[in-house]
This record gives structure tokens, C-alpha cells and sequence, in this order.
């Protein structure tokens, strides 16, 4: 069948909710404004091997269930230059093919938007300089190219890339334009962690399909987009059919606005070896994990010891996560879902063990923050929209207040502060991984703190963290060694569209 633009569900615009002074880029400064960094980048000269790739942005309809199929917006990708075996697509699957890469691999690409609206292409978490950052005032419309020229110089880890155009984010991620970055390095290489089959890089999306077999999305622009099913890679009731081995799992949130409460069904321990940022200094057993969009967690997953023929599940449990204000609208945060399944199909044999260090994590020092003693605070409102000290998203401005200086370590402070509408936010930063130096919350909002807050992962690197309602979280982030302009928002990508950006 043919998708209809017309036929799209109306998109909430925010410039239609609210008419408001308008901010929410931040820039890095050194020697005021005339510093920014030109926005065109020539290509250069790259030290390491490089990936060339070819990218192109289509829409497309995609058999996904029995009967109709499915619109999707979807990512291709092939290998123009470098090593083909670095960009892996993802069998009979609409969703965007995983990017294998290692530190210090330079990626050049050229992306070509053959969608109706602009769309721009986010590395989400890697540390790029403005102009291949992909942020929304570079998105481009119907028929125009972009140019990516990067080198990529994060810790091993799991990022991820979707689309990131102003309004239109939510949208185009629904509709299944995002896929995983896996950066890997020497150091980690170095470790008895599990490889090749035994590594599974798992994009989570829950999604809502109407009995024509069609996503649905906009379902509610305050909750956010909120499926009944989860998709894994693209696919729905996704199954690992699995060996009596350990695997790694790295899991992607890249759900519009569903968190999740990870557990094993059948109680096996819960281990944590990776954050946003890539590896934990030591491996932290959890009762629970949680997992904002945007976030992303590794988990060692010793199948090892189960019996063969053995089912189970990685489900989302319940918790608090209602919007208190919006009761009505739809499915809520907070409500259980099944995530995937896994069934020991074959019997070998295994010999990694779980390394008691994984990595070296150097804590930031609070005292050594130049603003120690006046964090940068940035309260979370709501007046008819969700914003950052009382102002939403306009291109490329940028208050005062948002002004950093490059080479800085900074204490910012996040306070979810939206009066009697409670609901949980996740934030991202660009531009570098931080820590979280503490959380507090209002005595009124601790019993559904108490909820979740043993499944935050706070020991790693992050650039995404949730925040329930009344909560609030001092981060410490040093910032460079790019200057320009860079961005922070809510990662609930329906927020984001409508200006909490
Ligand atoms: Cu995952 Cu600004 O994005
Ligand atoms: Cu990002
Ligand atoms: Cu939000």
C-alpha cells in the first residue's frame, strides 16, 4: 500500500501550543561570540582507516505482519569506501543497520533525505564537532544531501544515530529511522567479554499497530508516544534463540517515551557492565534496571548454566510512572510490557567468566568545578508545554545562561518542577558523557522514587538520565574540546518536538 502524507496524524507543532521568548541551544565558548566554529567542514585529512558511507533517508512500506504492510520511514546505508564488514544490516528488518567502528576510524558519509519533511541524522553520544553533530538547524529538505567528516574518539561503547530534525524527530524515529553505533578499542578487545554471535547490539521500540497493520503514532503530545508491543531491531515478538553461552547484551533504548524496569523473568542476576559511555569499572548486580529513551545499558547475560528448551523473557515491570494530569490519554509510562524473548536452543560449551574490572573510570571532583558553589540550575516547567527555566527550543539562540566556556569542568543542576503535573523526563546532553554527582527528591514524590531509583546506573558514564517528577540531579560535565554550538532536551522525542529542547 502507499502511504499518504496527507494521511499522517496531525503533528502537534509547538510554535501552535505556546508563544513563548524563546532559547534552548547552549553554546561553548572561548572569547565570546565571534568564536563559534564556521559551520562547513572540508574534508580532511584522516589518520586512521575510514568508512565511507553512502546514506539515504526513504520512505517505504515494509512487510512486517501478516496482510498490509507496514509504512516505515527507514535509514539505508552501503559502504562507498573501507571495510564492508563495518556496517552490518539487520536481516528482513526496516530498521537502520548497525555501525561497527573503531576508535579512531574516521566515518564519511553523505546523506540523501528522500522523506516529505527535513531530516538530519544525530550521532547520539559521540563527541563531534558542530557541523557533524547533526543538529536541527542542519537538517535538510526533500531531495538535499548533508556531509558527515568525522573522526570518532569515544570510549568503546554503544551509541546510537536517529533522526533529529526540529518537530520532526518524533515522527521519523516512530517510523523506524534510527539504528546502533558500537564503537570498540584496543583496551576492551583486551577483556574476556563475549563476541561475534555472542555480542547483540538490541534496538528497543515500543509501537502501537492499528488492525491495518499501520504504526500509530501521536497518541498523546504531553505522555509522548506510547506502544502495547515492543519491536527489537525492528522486529516484534522478537526471541534469541540462545547457546548455553554468556552473552553481551547492548540494549538501545530508542522508544519515543517509554521507560523501562528491566528484569529477567526467570530471576537470573541482573549484571550491568556498560552504561551510555561504554564499560562500568566493575560489573554491578541490579534488582532492577531502568532505561529512559535515549539510554543505554550492557548487560553480562550468563545463559551458561540453563537447561535446555529453557523460555524466558527480559519484561519491563511496573511502576509509578502515570502522568499525574493526564490519567486519560492513552497508555502511560509505567506499564508492563514484555520486551524479548530468549530460548536455549543448543548446548556448548563456555569458559568466559565475568572480569572483576572492566575499566578505568576517573571521578570528576566537585570542588574542582568552577562553579562549585552556584551549580547552573536548569528547573524543568510546565506552562502548556514542558520547559527548561521557563523557555523552549528556538534555532540556533542561545541565552546567557546556556554560555559555557571550553575546557571547563561545570556542576549543572536538573529539577523536575512541573507543579501538580508529575512526569518523568529524560534529559540528554551533547557533546560529551558526564557523571551524576547526586540525586535529591521532594519528600511528596519519594514513594514513587523508591520505585525505580535502584535501577539507575549512575556508577558510569552517561549522556542521558531520567528524572521522576520531584526529583532533581546534580551532574558533573567537562565540557570540549569542540567550541560551537551544541544542544540539550528532553529525549522524550515528542517533548523534544514540541520545544523542551
Ligand atoms: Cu539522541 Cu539530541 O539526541
Ligand atoms: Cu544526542
Ligand atoms: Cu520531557
Amino acid at each position: 500500500m502507499n502511504y499518504d502524507d496527507e494521511k499522517r496524524p496531525p503533528l502537534i507543532g509547538r510554535r501552535e501550543l505556546l508563544a513563548k521568548a524563546g532559547v534552548g541551544a547552549f553554546g561553548l565558548l572561548s572569547g565570546g561570540l565571534g568564536a563559534i566554529l564556521p559551520a562547513a567542514a572540508k574534508q580532511r585529512q584522516a589518520k586512521g582507516p575510514v568508512l565511507s558511507l553512502d546514506i539515504a533517508c526513504e520512505r517505504d512500506t515494509w512487510p512486517i505482519f501478516p496482510g498490509a504492510e507496514t509504512f516505515v520511514e527507514r535509514v539505508e546505508m552501503s559502504v562507498r569506501e573501507g571495510d564492508a564488514s563495518k556496517l552490518r544490516a539487520i536481516p528482513g528488518s526496516f530498521a537502520g543497520p548497525t555501525i561497527w567502528v573503531n576508535k579512531g576510524d574516521t566515518v564519511r558519509a553523505r546523506m540523501v533525505n528522500n522523506l516529505y519533511q527535513p531530516t538530519i541524522l544525530h550521532w547520539h553520544g559521540l563527541v563531534t564537532d558542530e557541523h557533524n553533530d547533526g543538529l536541527p538547524n542542519d537538517a535538510v529538505a526533500r531531495g538535499e544531501s548533508y556531509d558527515y567528516d568525522f573522526t570518532v574518539g569515544n570510549r568503546a561503547g554503544t551509541y546510537w544515530y536517529h533522526p533529529h530534525p526540529d518537530h520532526y524527530t518524533g515522527p521519523q524515529s516512530y517510523y523506524g529511522m534510527s539504528g546502533i553505533f558500537v564503537v570498540c578499542d584496543r583496551h576492551e578487545q583486551s577483556l574476556s567479554l563475549p563476541r561475534g554471535e555472542y555480542d547483540l547490539p538490541l534496538m528497543i521500540a515500543d509501537k502501537l499497530v492499528d488492525a491495518n497493520n499501520q504504526l500509530q503514532y501521536g497518541s498523546n503530545p504531553f505522555v509522548g508516544t506510547i506502544g502495547d508491543q515492543v519491536f527489537i531491531n525492528g522486529r516484534p515478538d522478537f526471541t534469541i534463540s540462545a547457546a548455553t553461552r554468556v552473552y553481551r547484551l547492548r540494549l538501545v533504548n530508542g522508544s519515543n517515551a517509554r521507560l523501562y524496569k528491566l528484569v529477567w523473568s526467570n530471576d537470573l542476576p541482573l549484571t550491568v557492565i556498560g552504561t551510555d559511555g561504554g564499560l562500568l569499572e566493575r560489573p554491578v548486580q541490579k534488582p532492577y534496571v531502568m532505561l529512559g529513551p535515549g539510554q543505554r545499558i550492557e548487560l553480562w547475560a550468563d545463559f551458561s548454566d540453563l537447561p535446555l528448551g529453557e523460555s524466558f523473557k527480559l519484561r519491563s515491570l511496573a511502576f509509578e510512572g502515570t502522568a499525574v494530569g493526564f490519567e486519560g490519554s492513552g497508555i502511560q509510562n509505567g506499564t508492563p510490557i514484555d520486551v524479548f524473548s530468549v530460548r536455549i536452543d543448543r548446548q556448548e560449551p563456555e569458559t568466559l567468566t565475568l572480569p572483576t574490572t572492566l575499566a578505568q573510570i576517573q571521578r570528576y571532583d566537585k570542588a574542582s568545578a568552577v562553579n562549585a558553589s552556584h551549580p547552573r540550575n536548569f528547573p524543568i516547567t510546565f506552562d502548556g508545554g514542558f520547559y527548561f527555566n521557563h523557555l523552549t527550543y528556538e534555532p540556533g539562540v542561545v541565552s546567557k545562561h546556556e554560555v559555557v566556556e571550553n575546557n571547563t569542568l561545570e556542576c549543572w543542576e536538573f529539577s523536575n518542577r512541573t507543579g501538580n503535573i508529575g512526569i518523568v523526563h529524560p534529559i540528554h546532553i551533547h557533546g560529551q558523557s558526564f557523571q551524576i554527582y547526586d540525586r535529591q527528591i521532594l519528600p511528596e514524590y519519594r514513594d514513587a522514587w523508591e520505585g525505580v531509583r535502584e535501577g539507575y546506573v549512575d556508577e558510569g558514564w552517561l549522556d542521558t538520565f531520567m528524572l521522576m517528577p520531584g526529583e532533581s540531579a546534580q551532574l558533573l560535565l567537562r565540557f570540549g574540546p569542540f567550541k560551537g554550538l551544541s544542544l540539550y532536551h528532553c529525549h522524550n522525542l515528542d517533548h523534544e518536538d514540541m520545544g523542551m529542547m
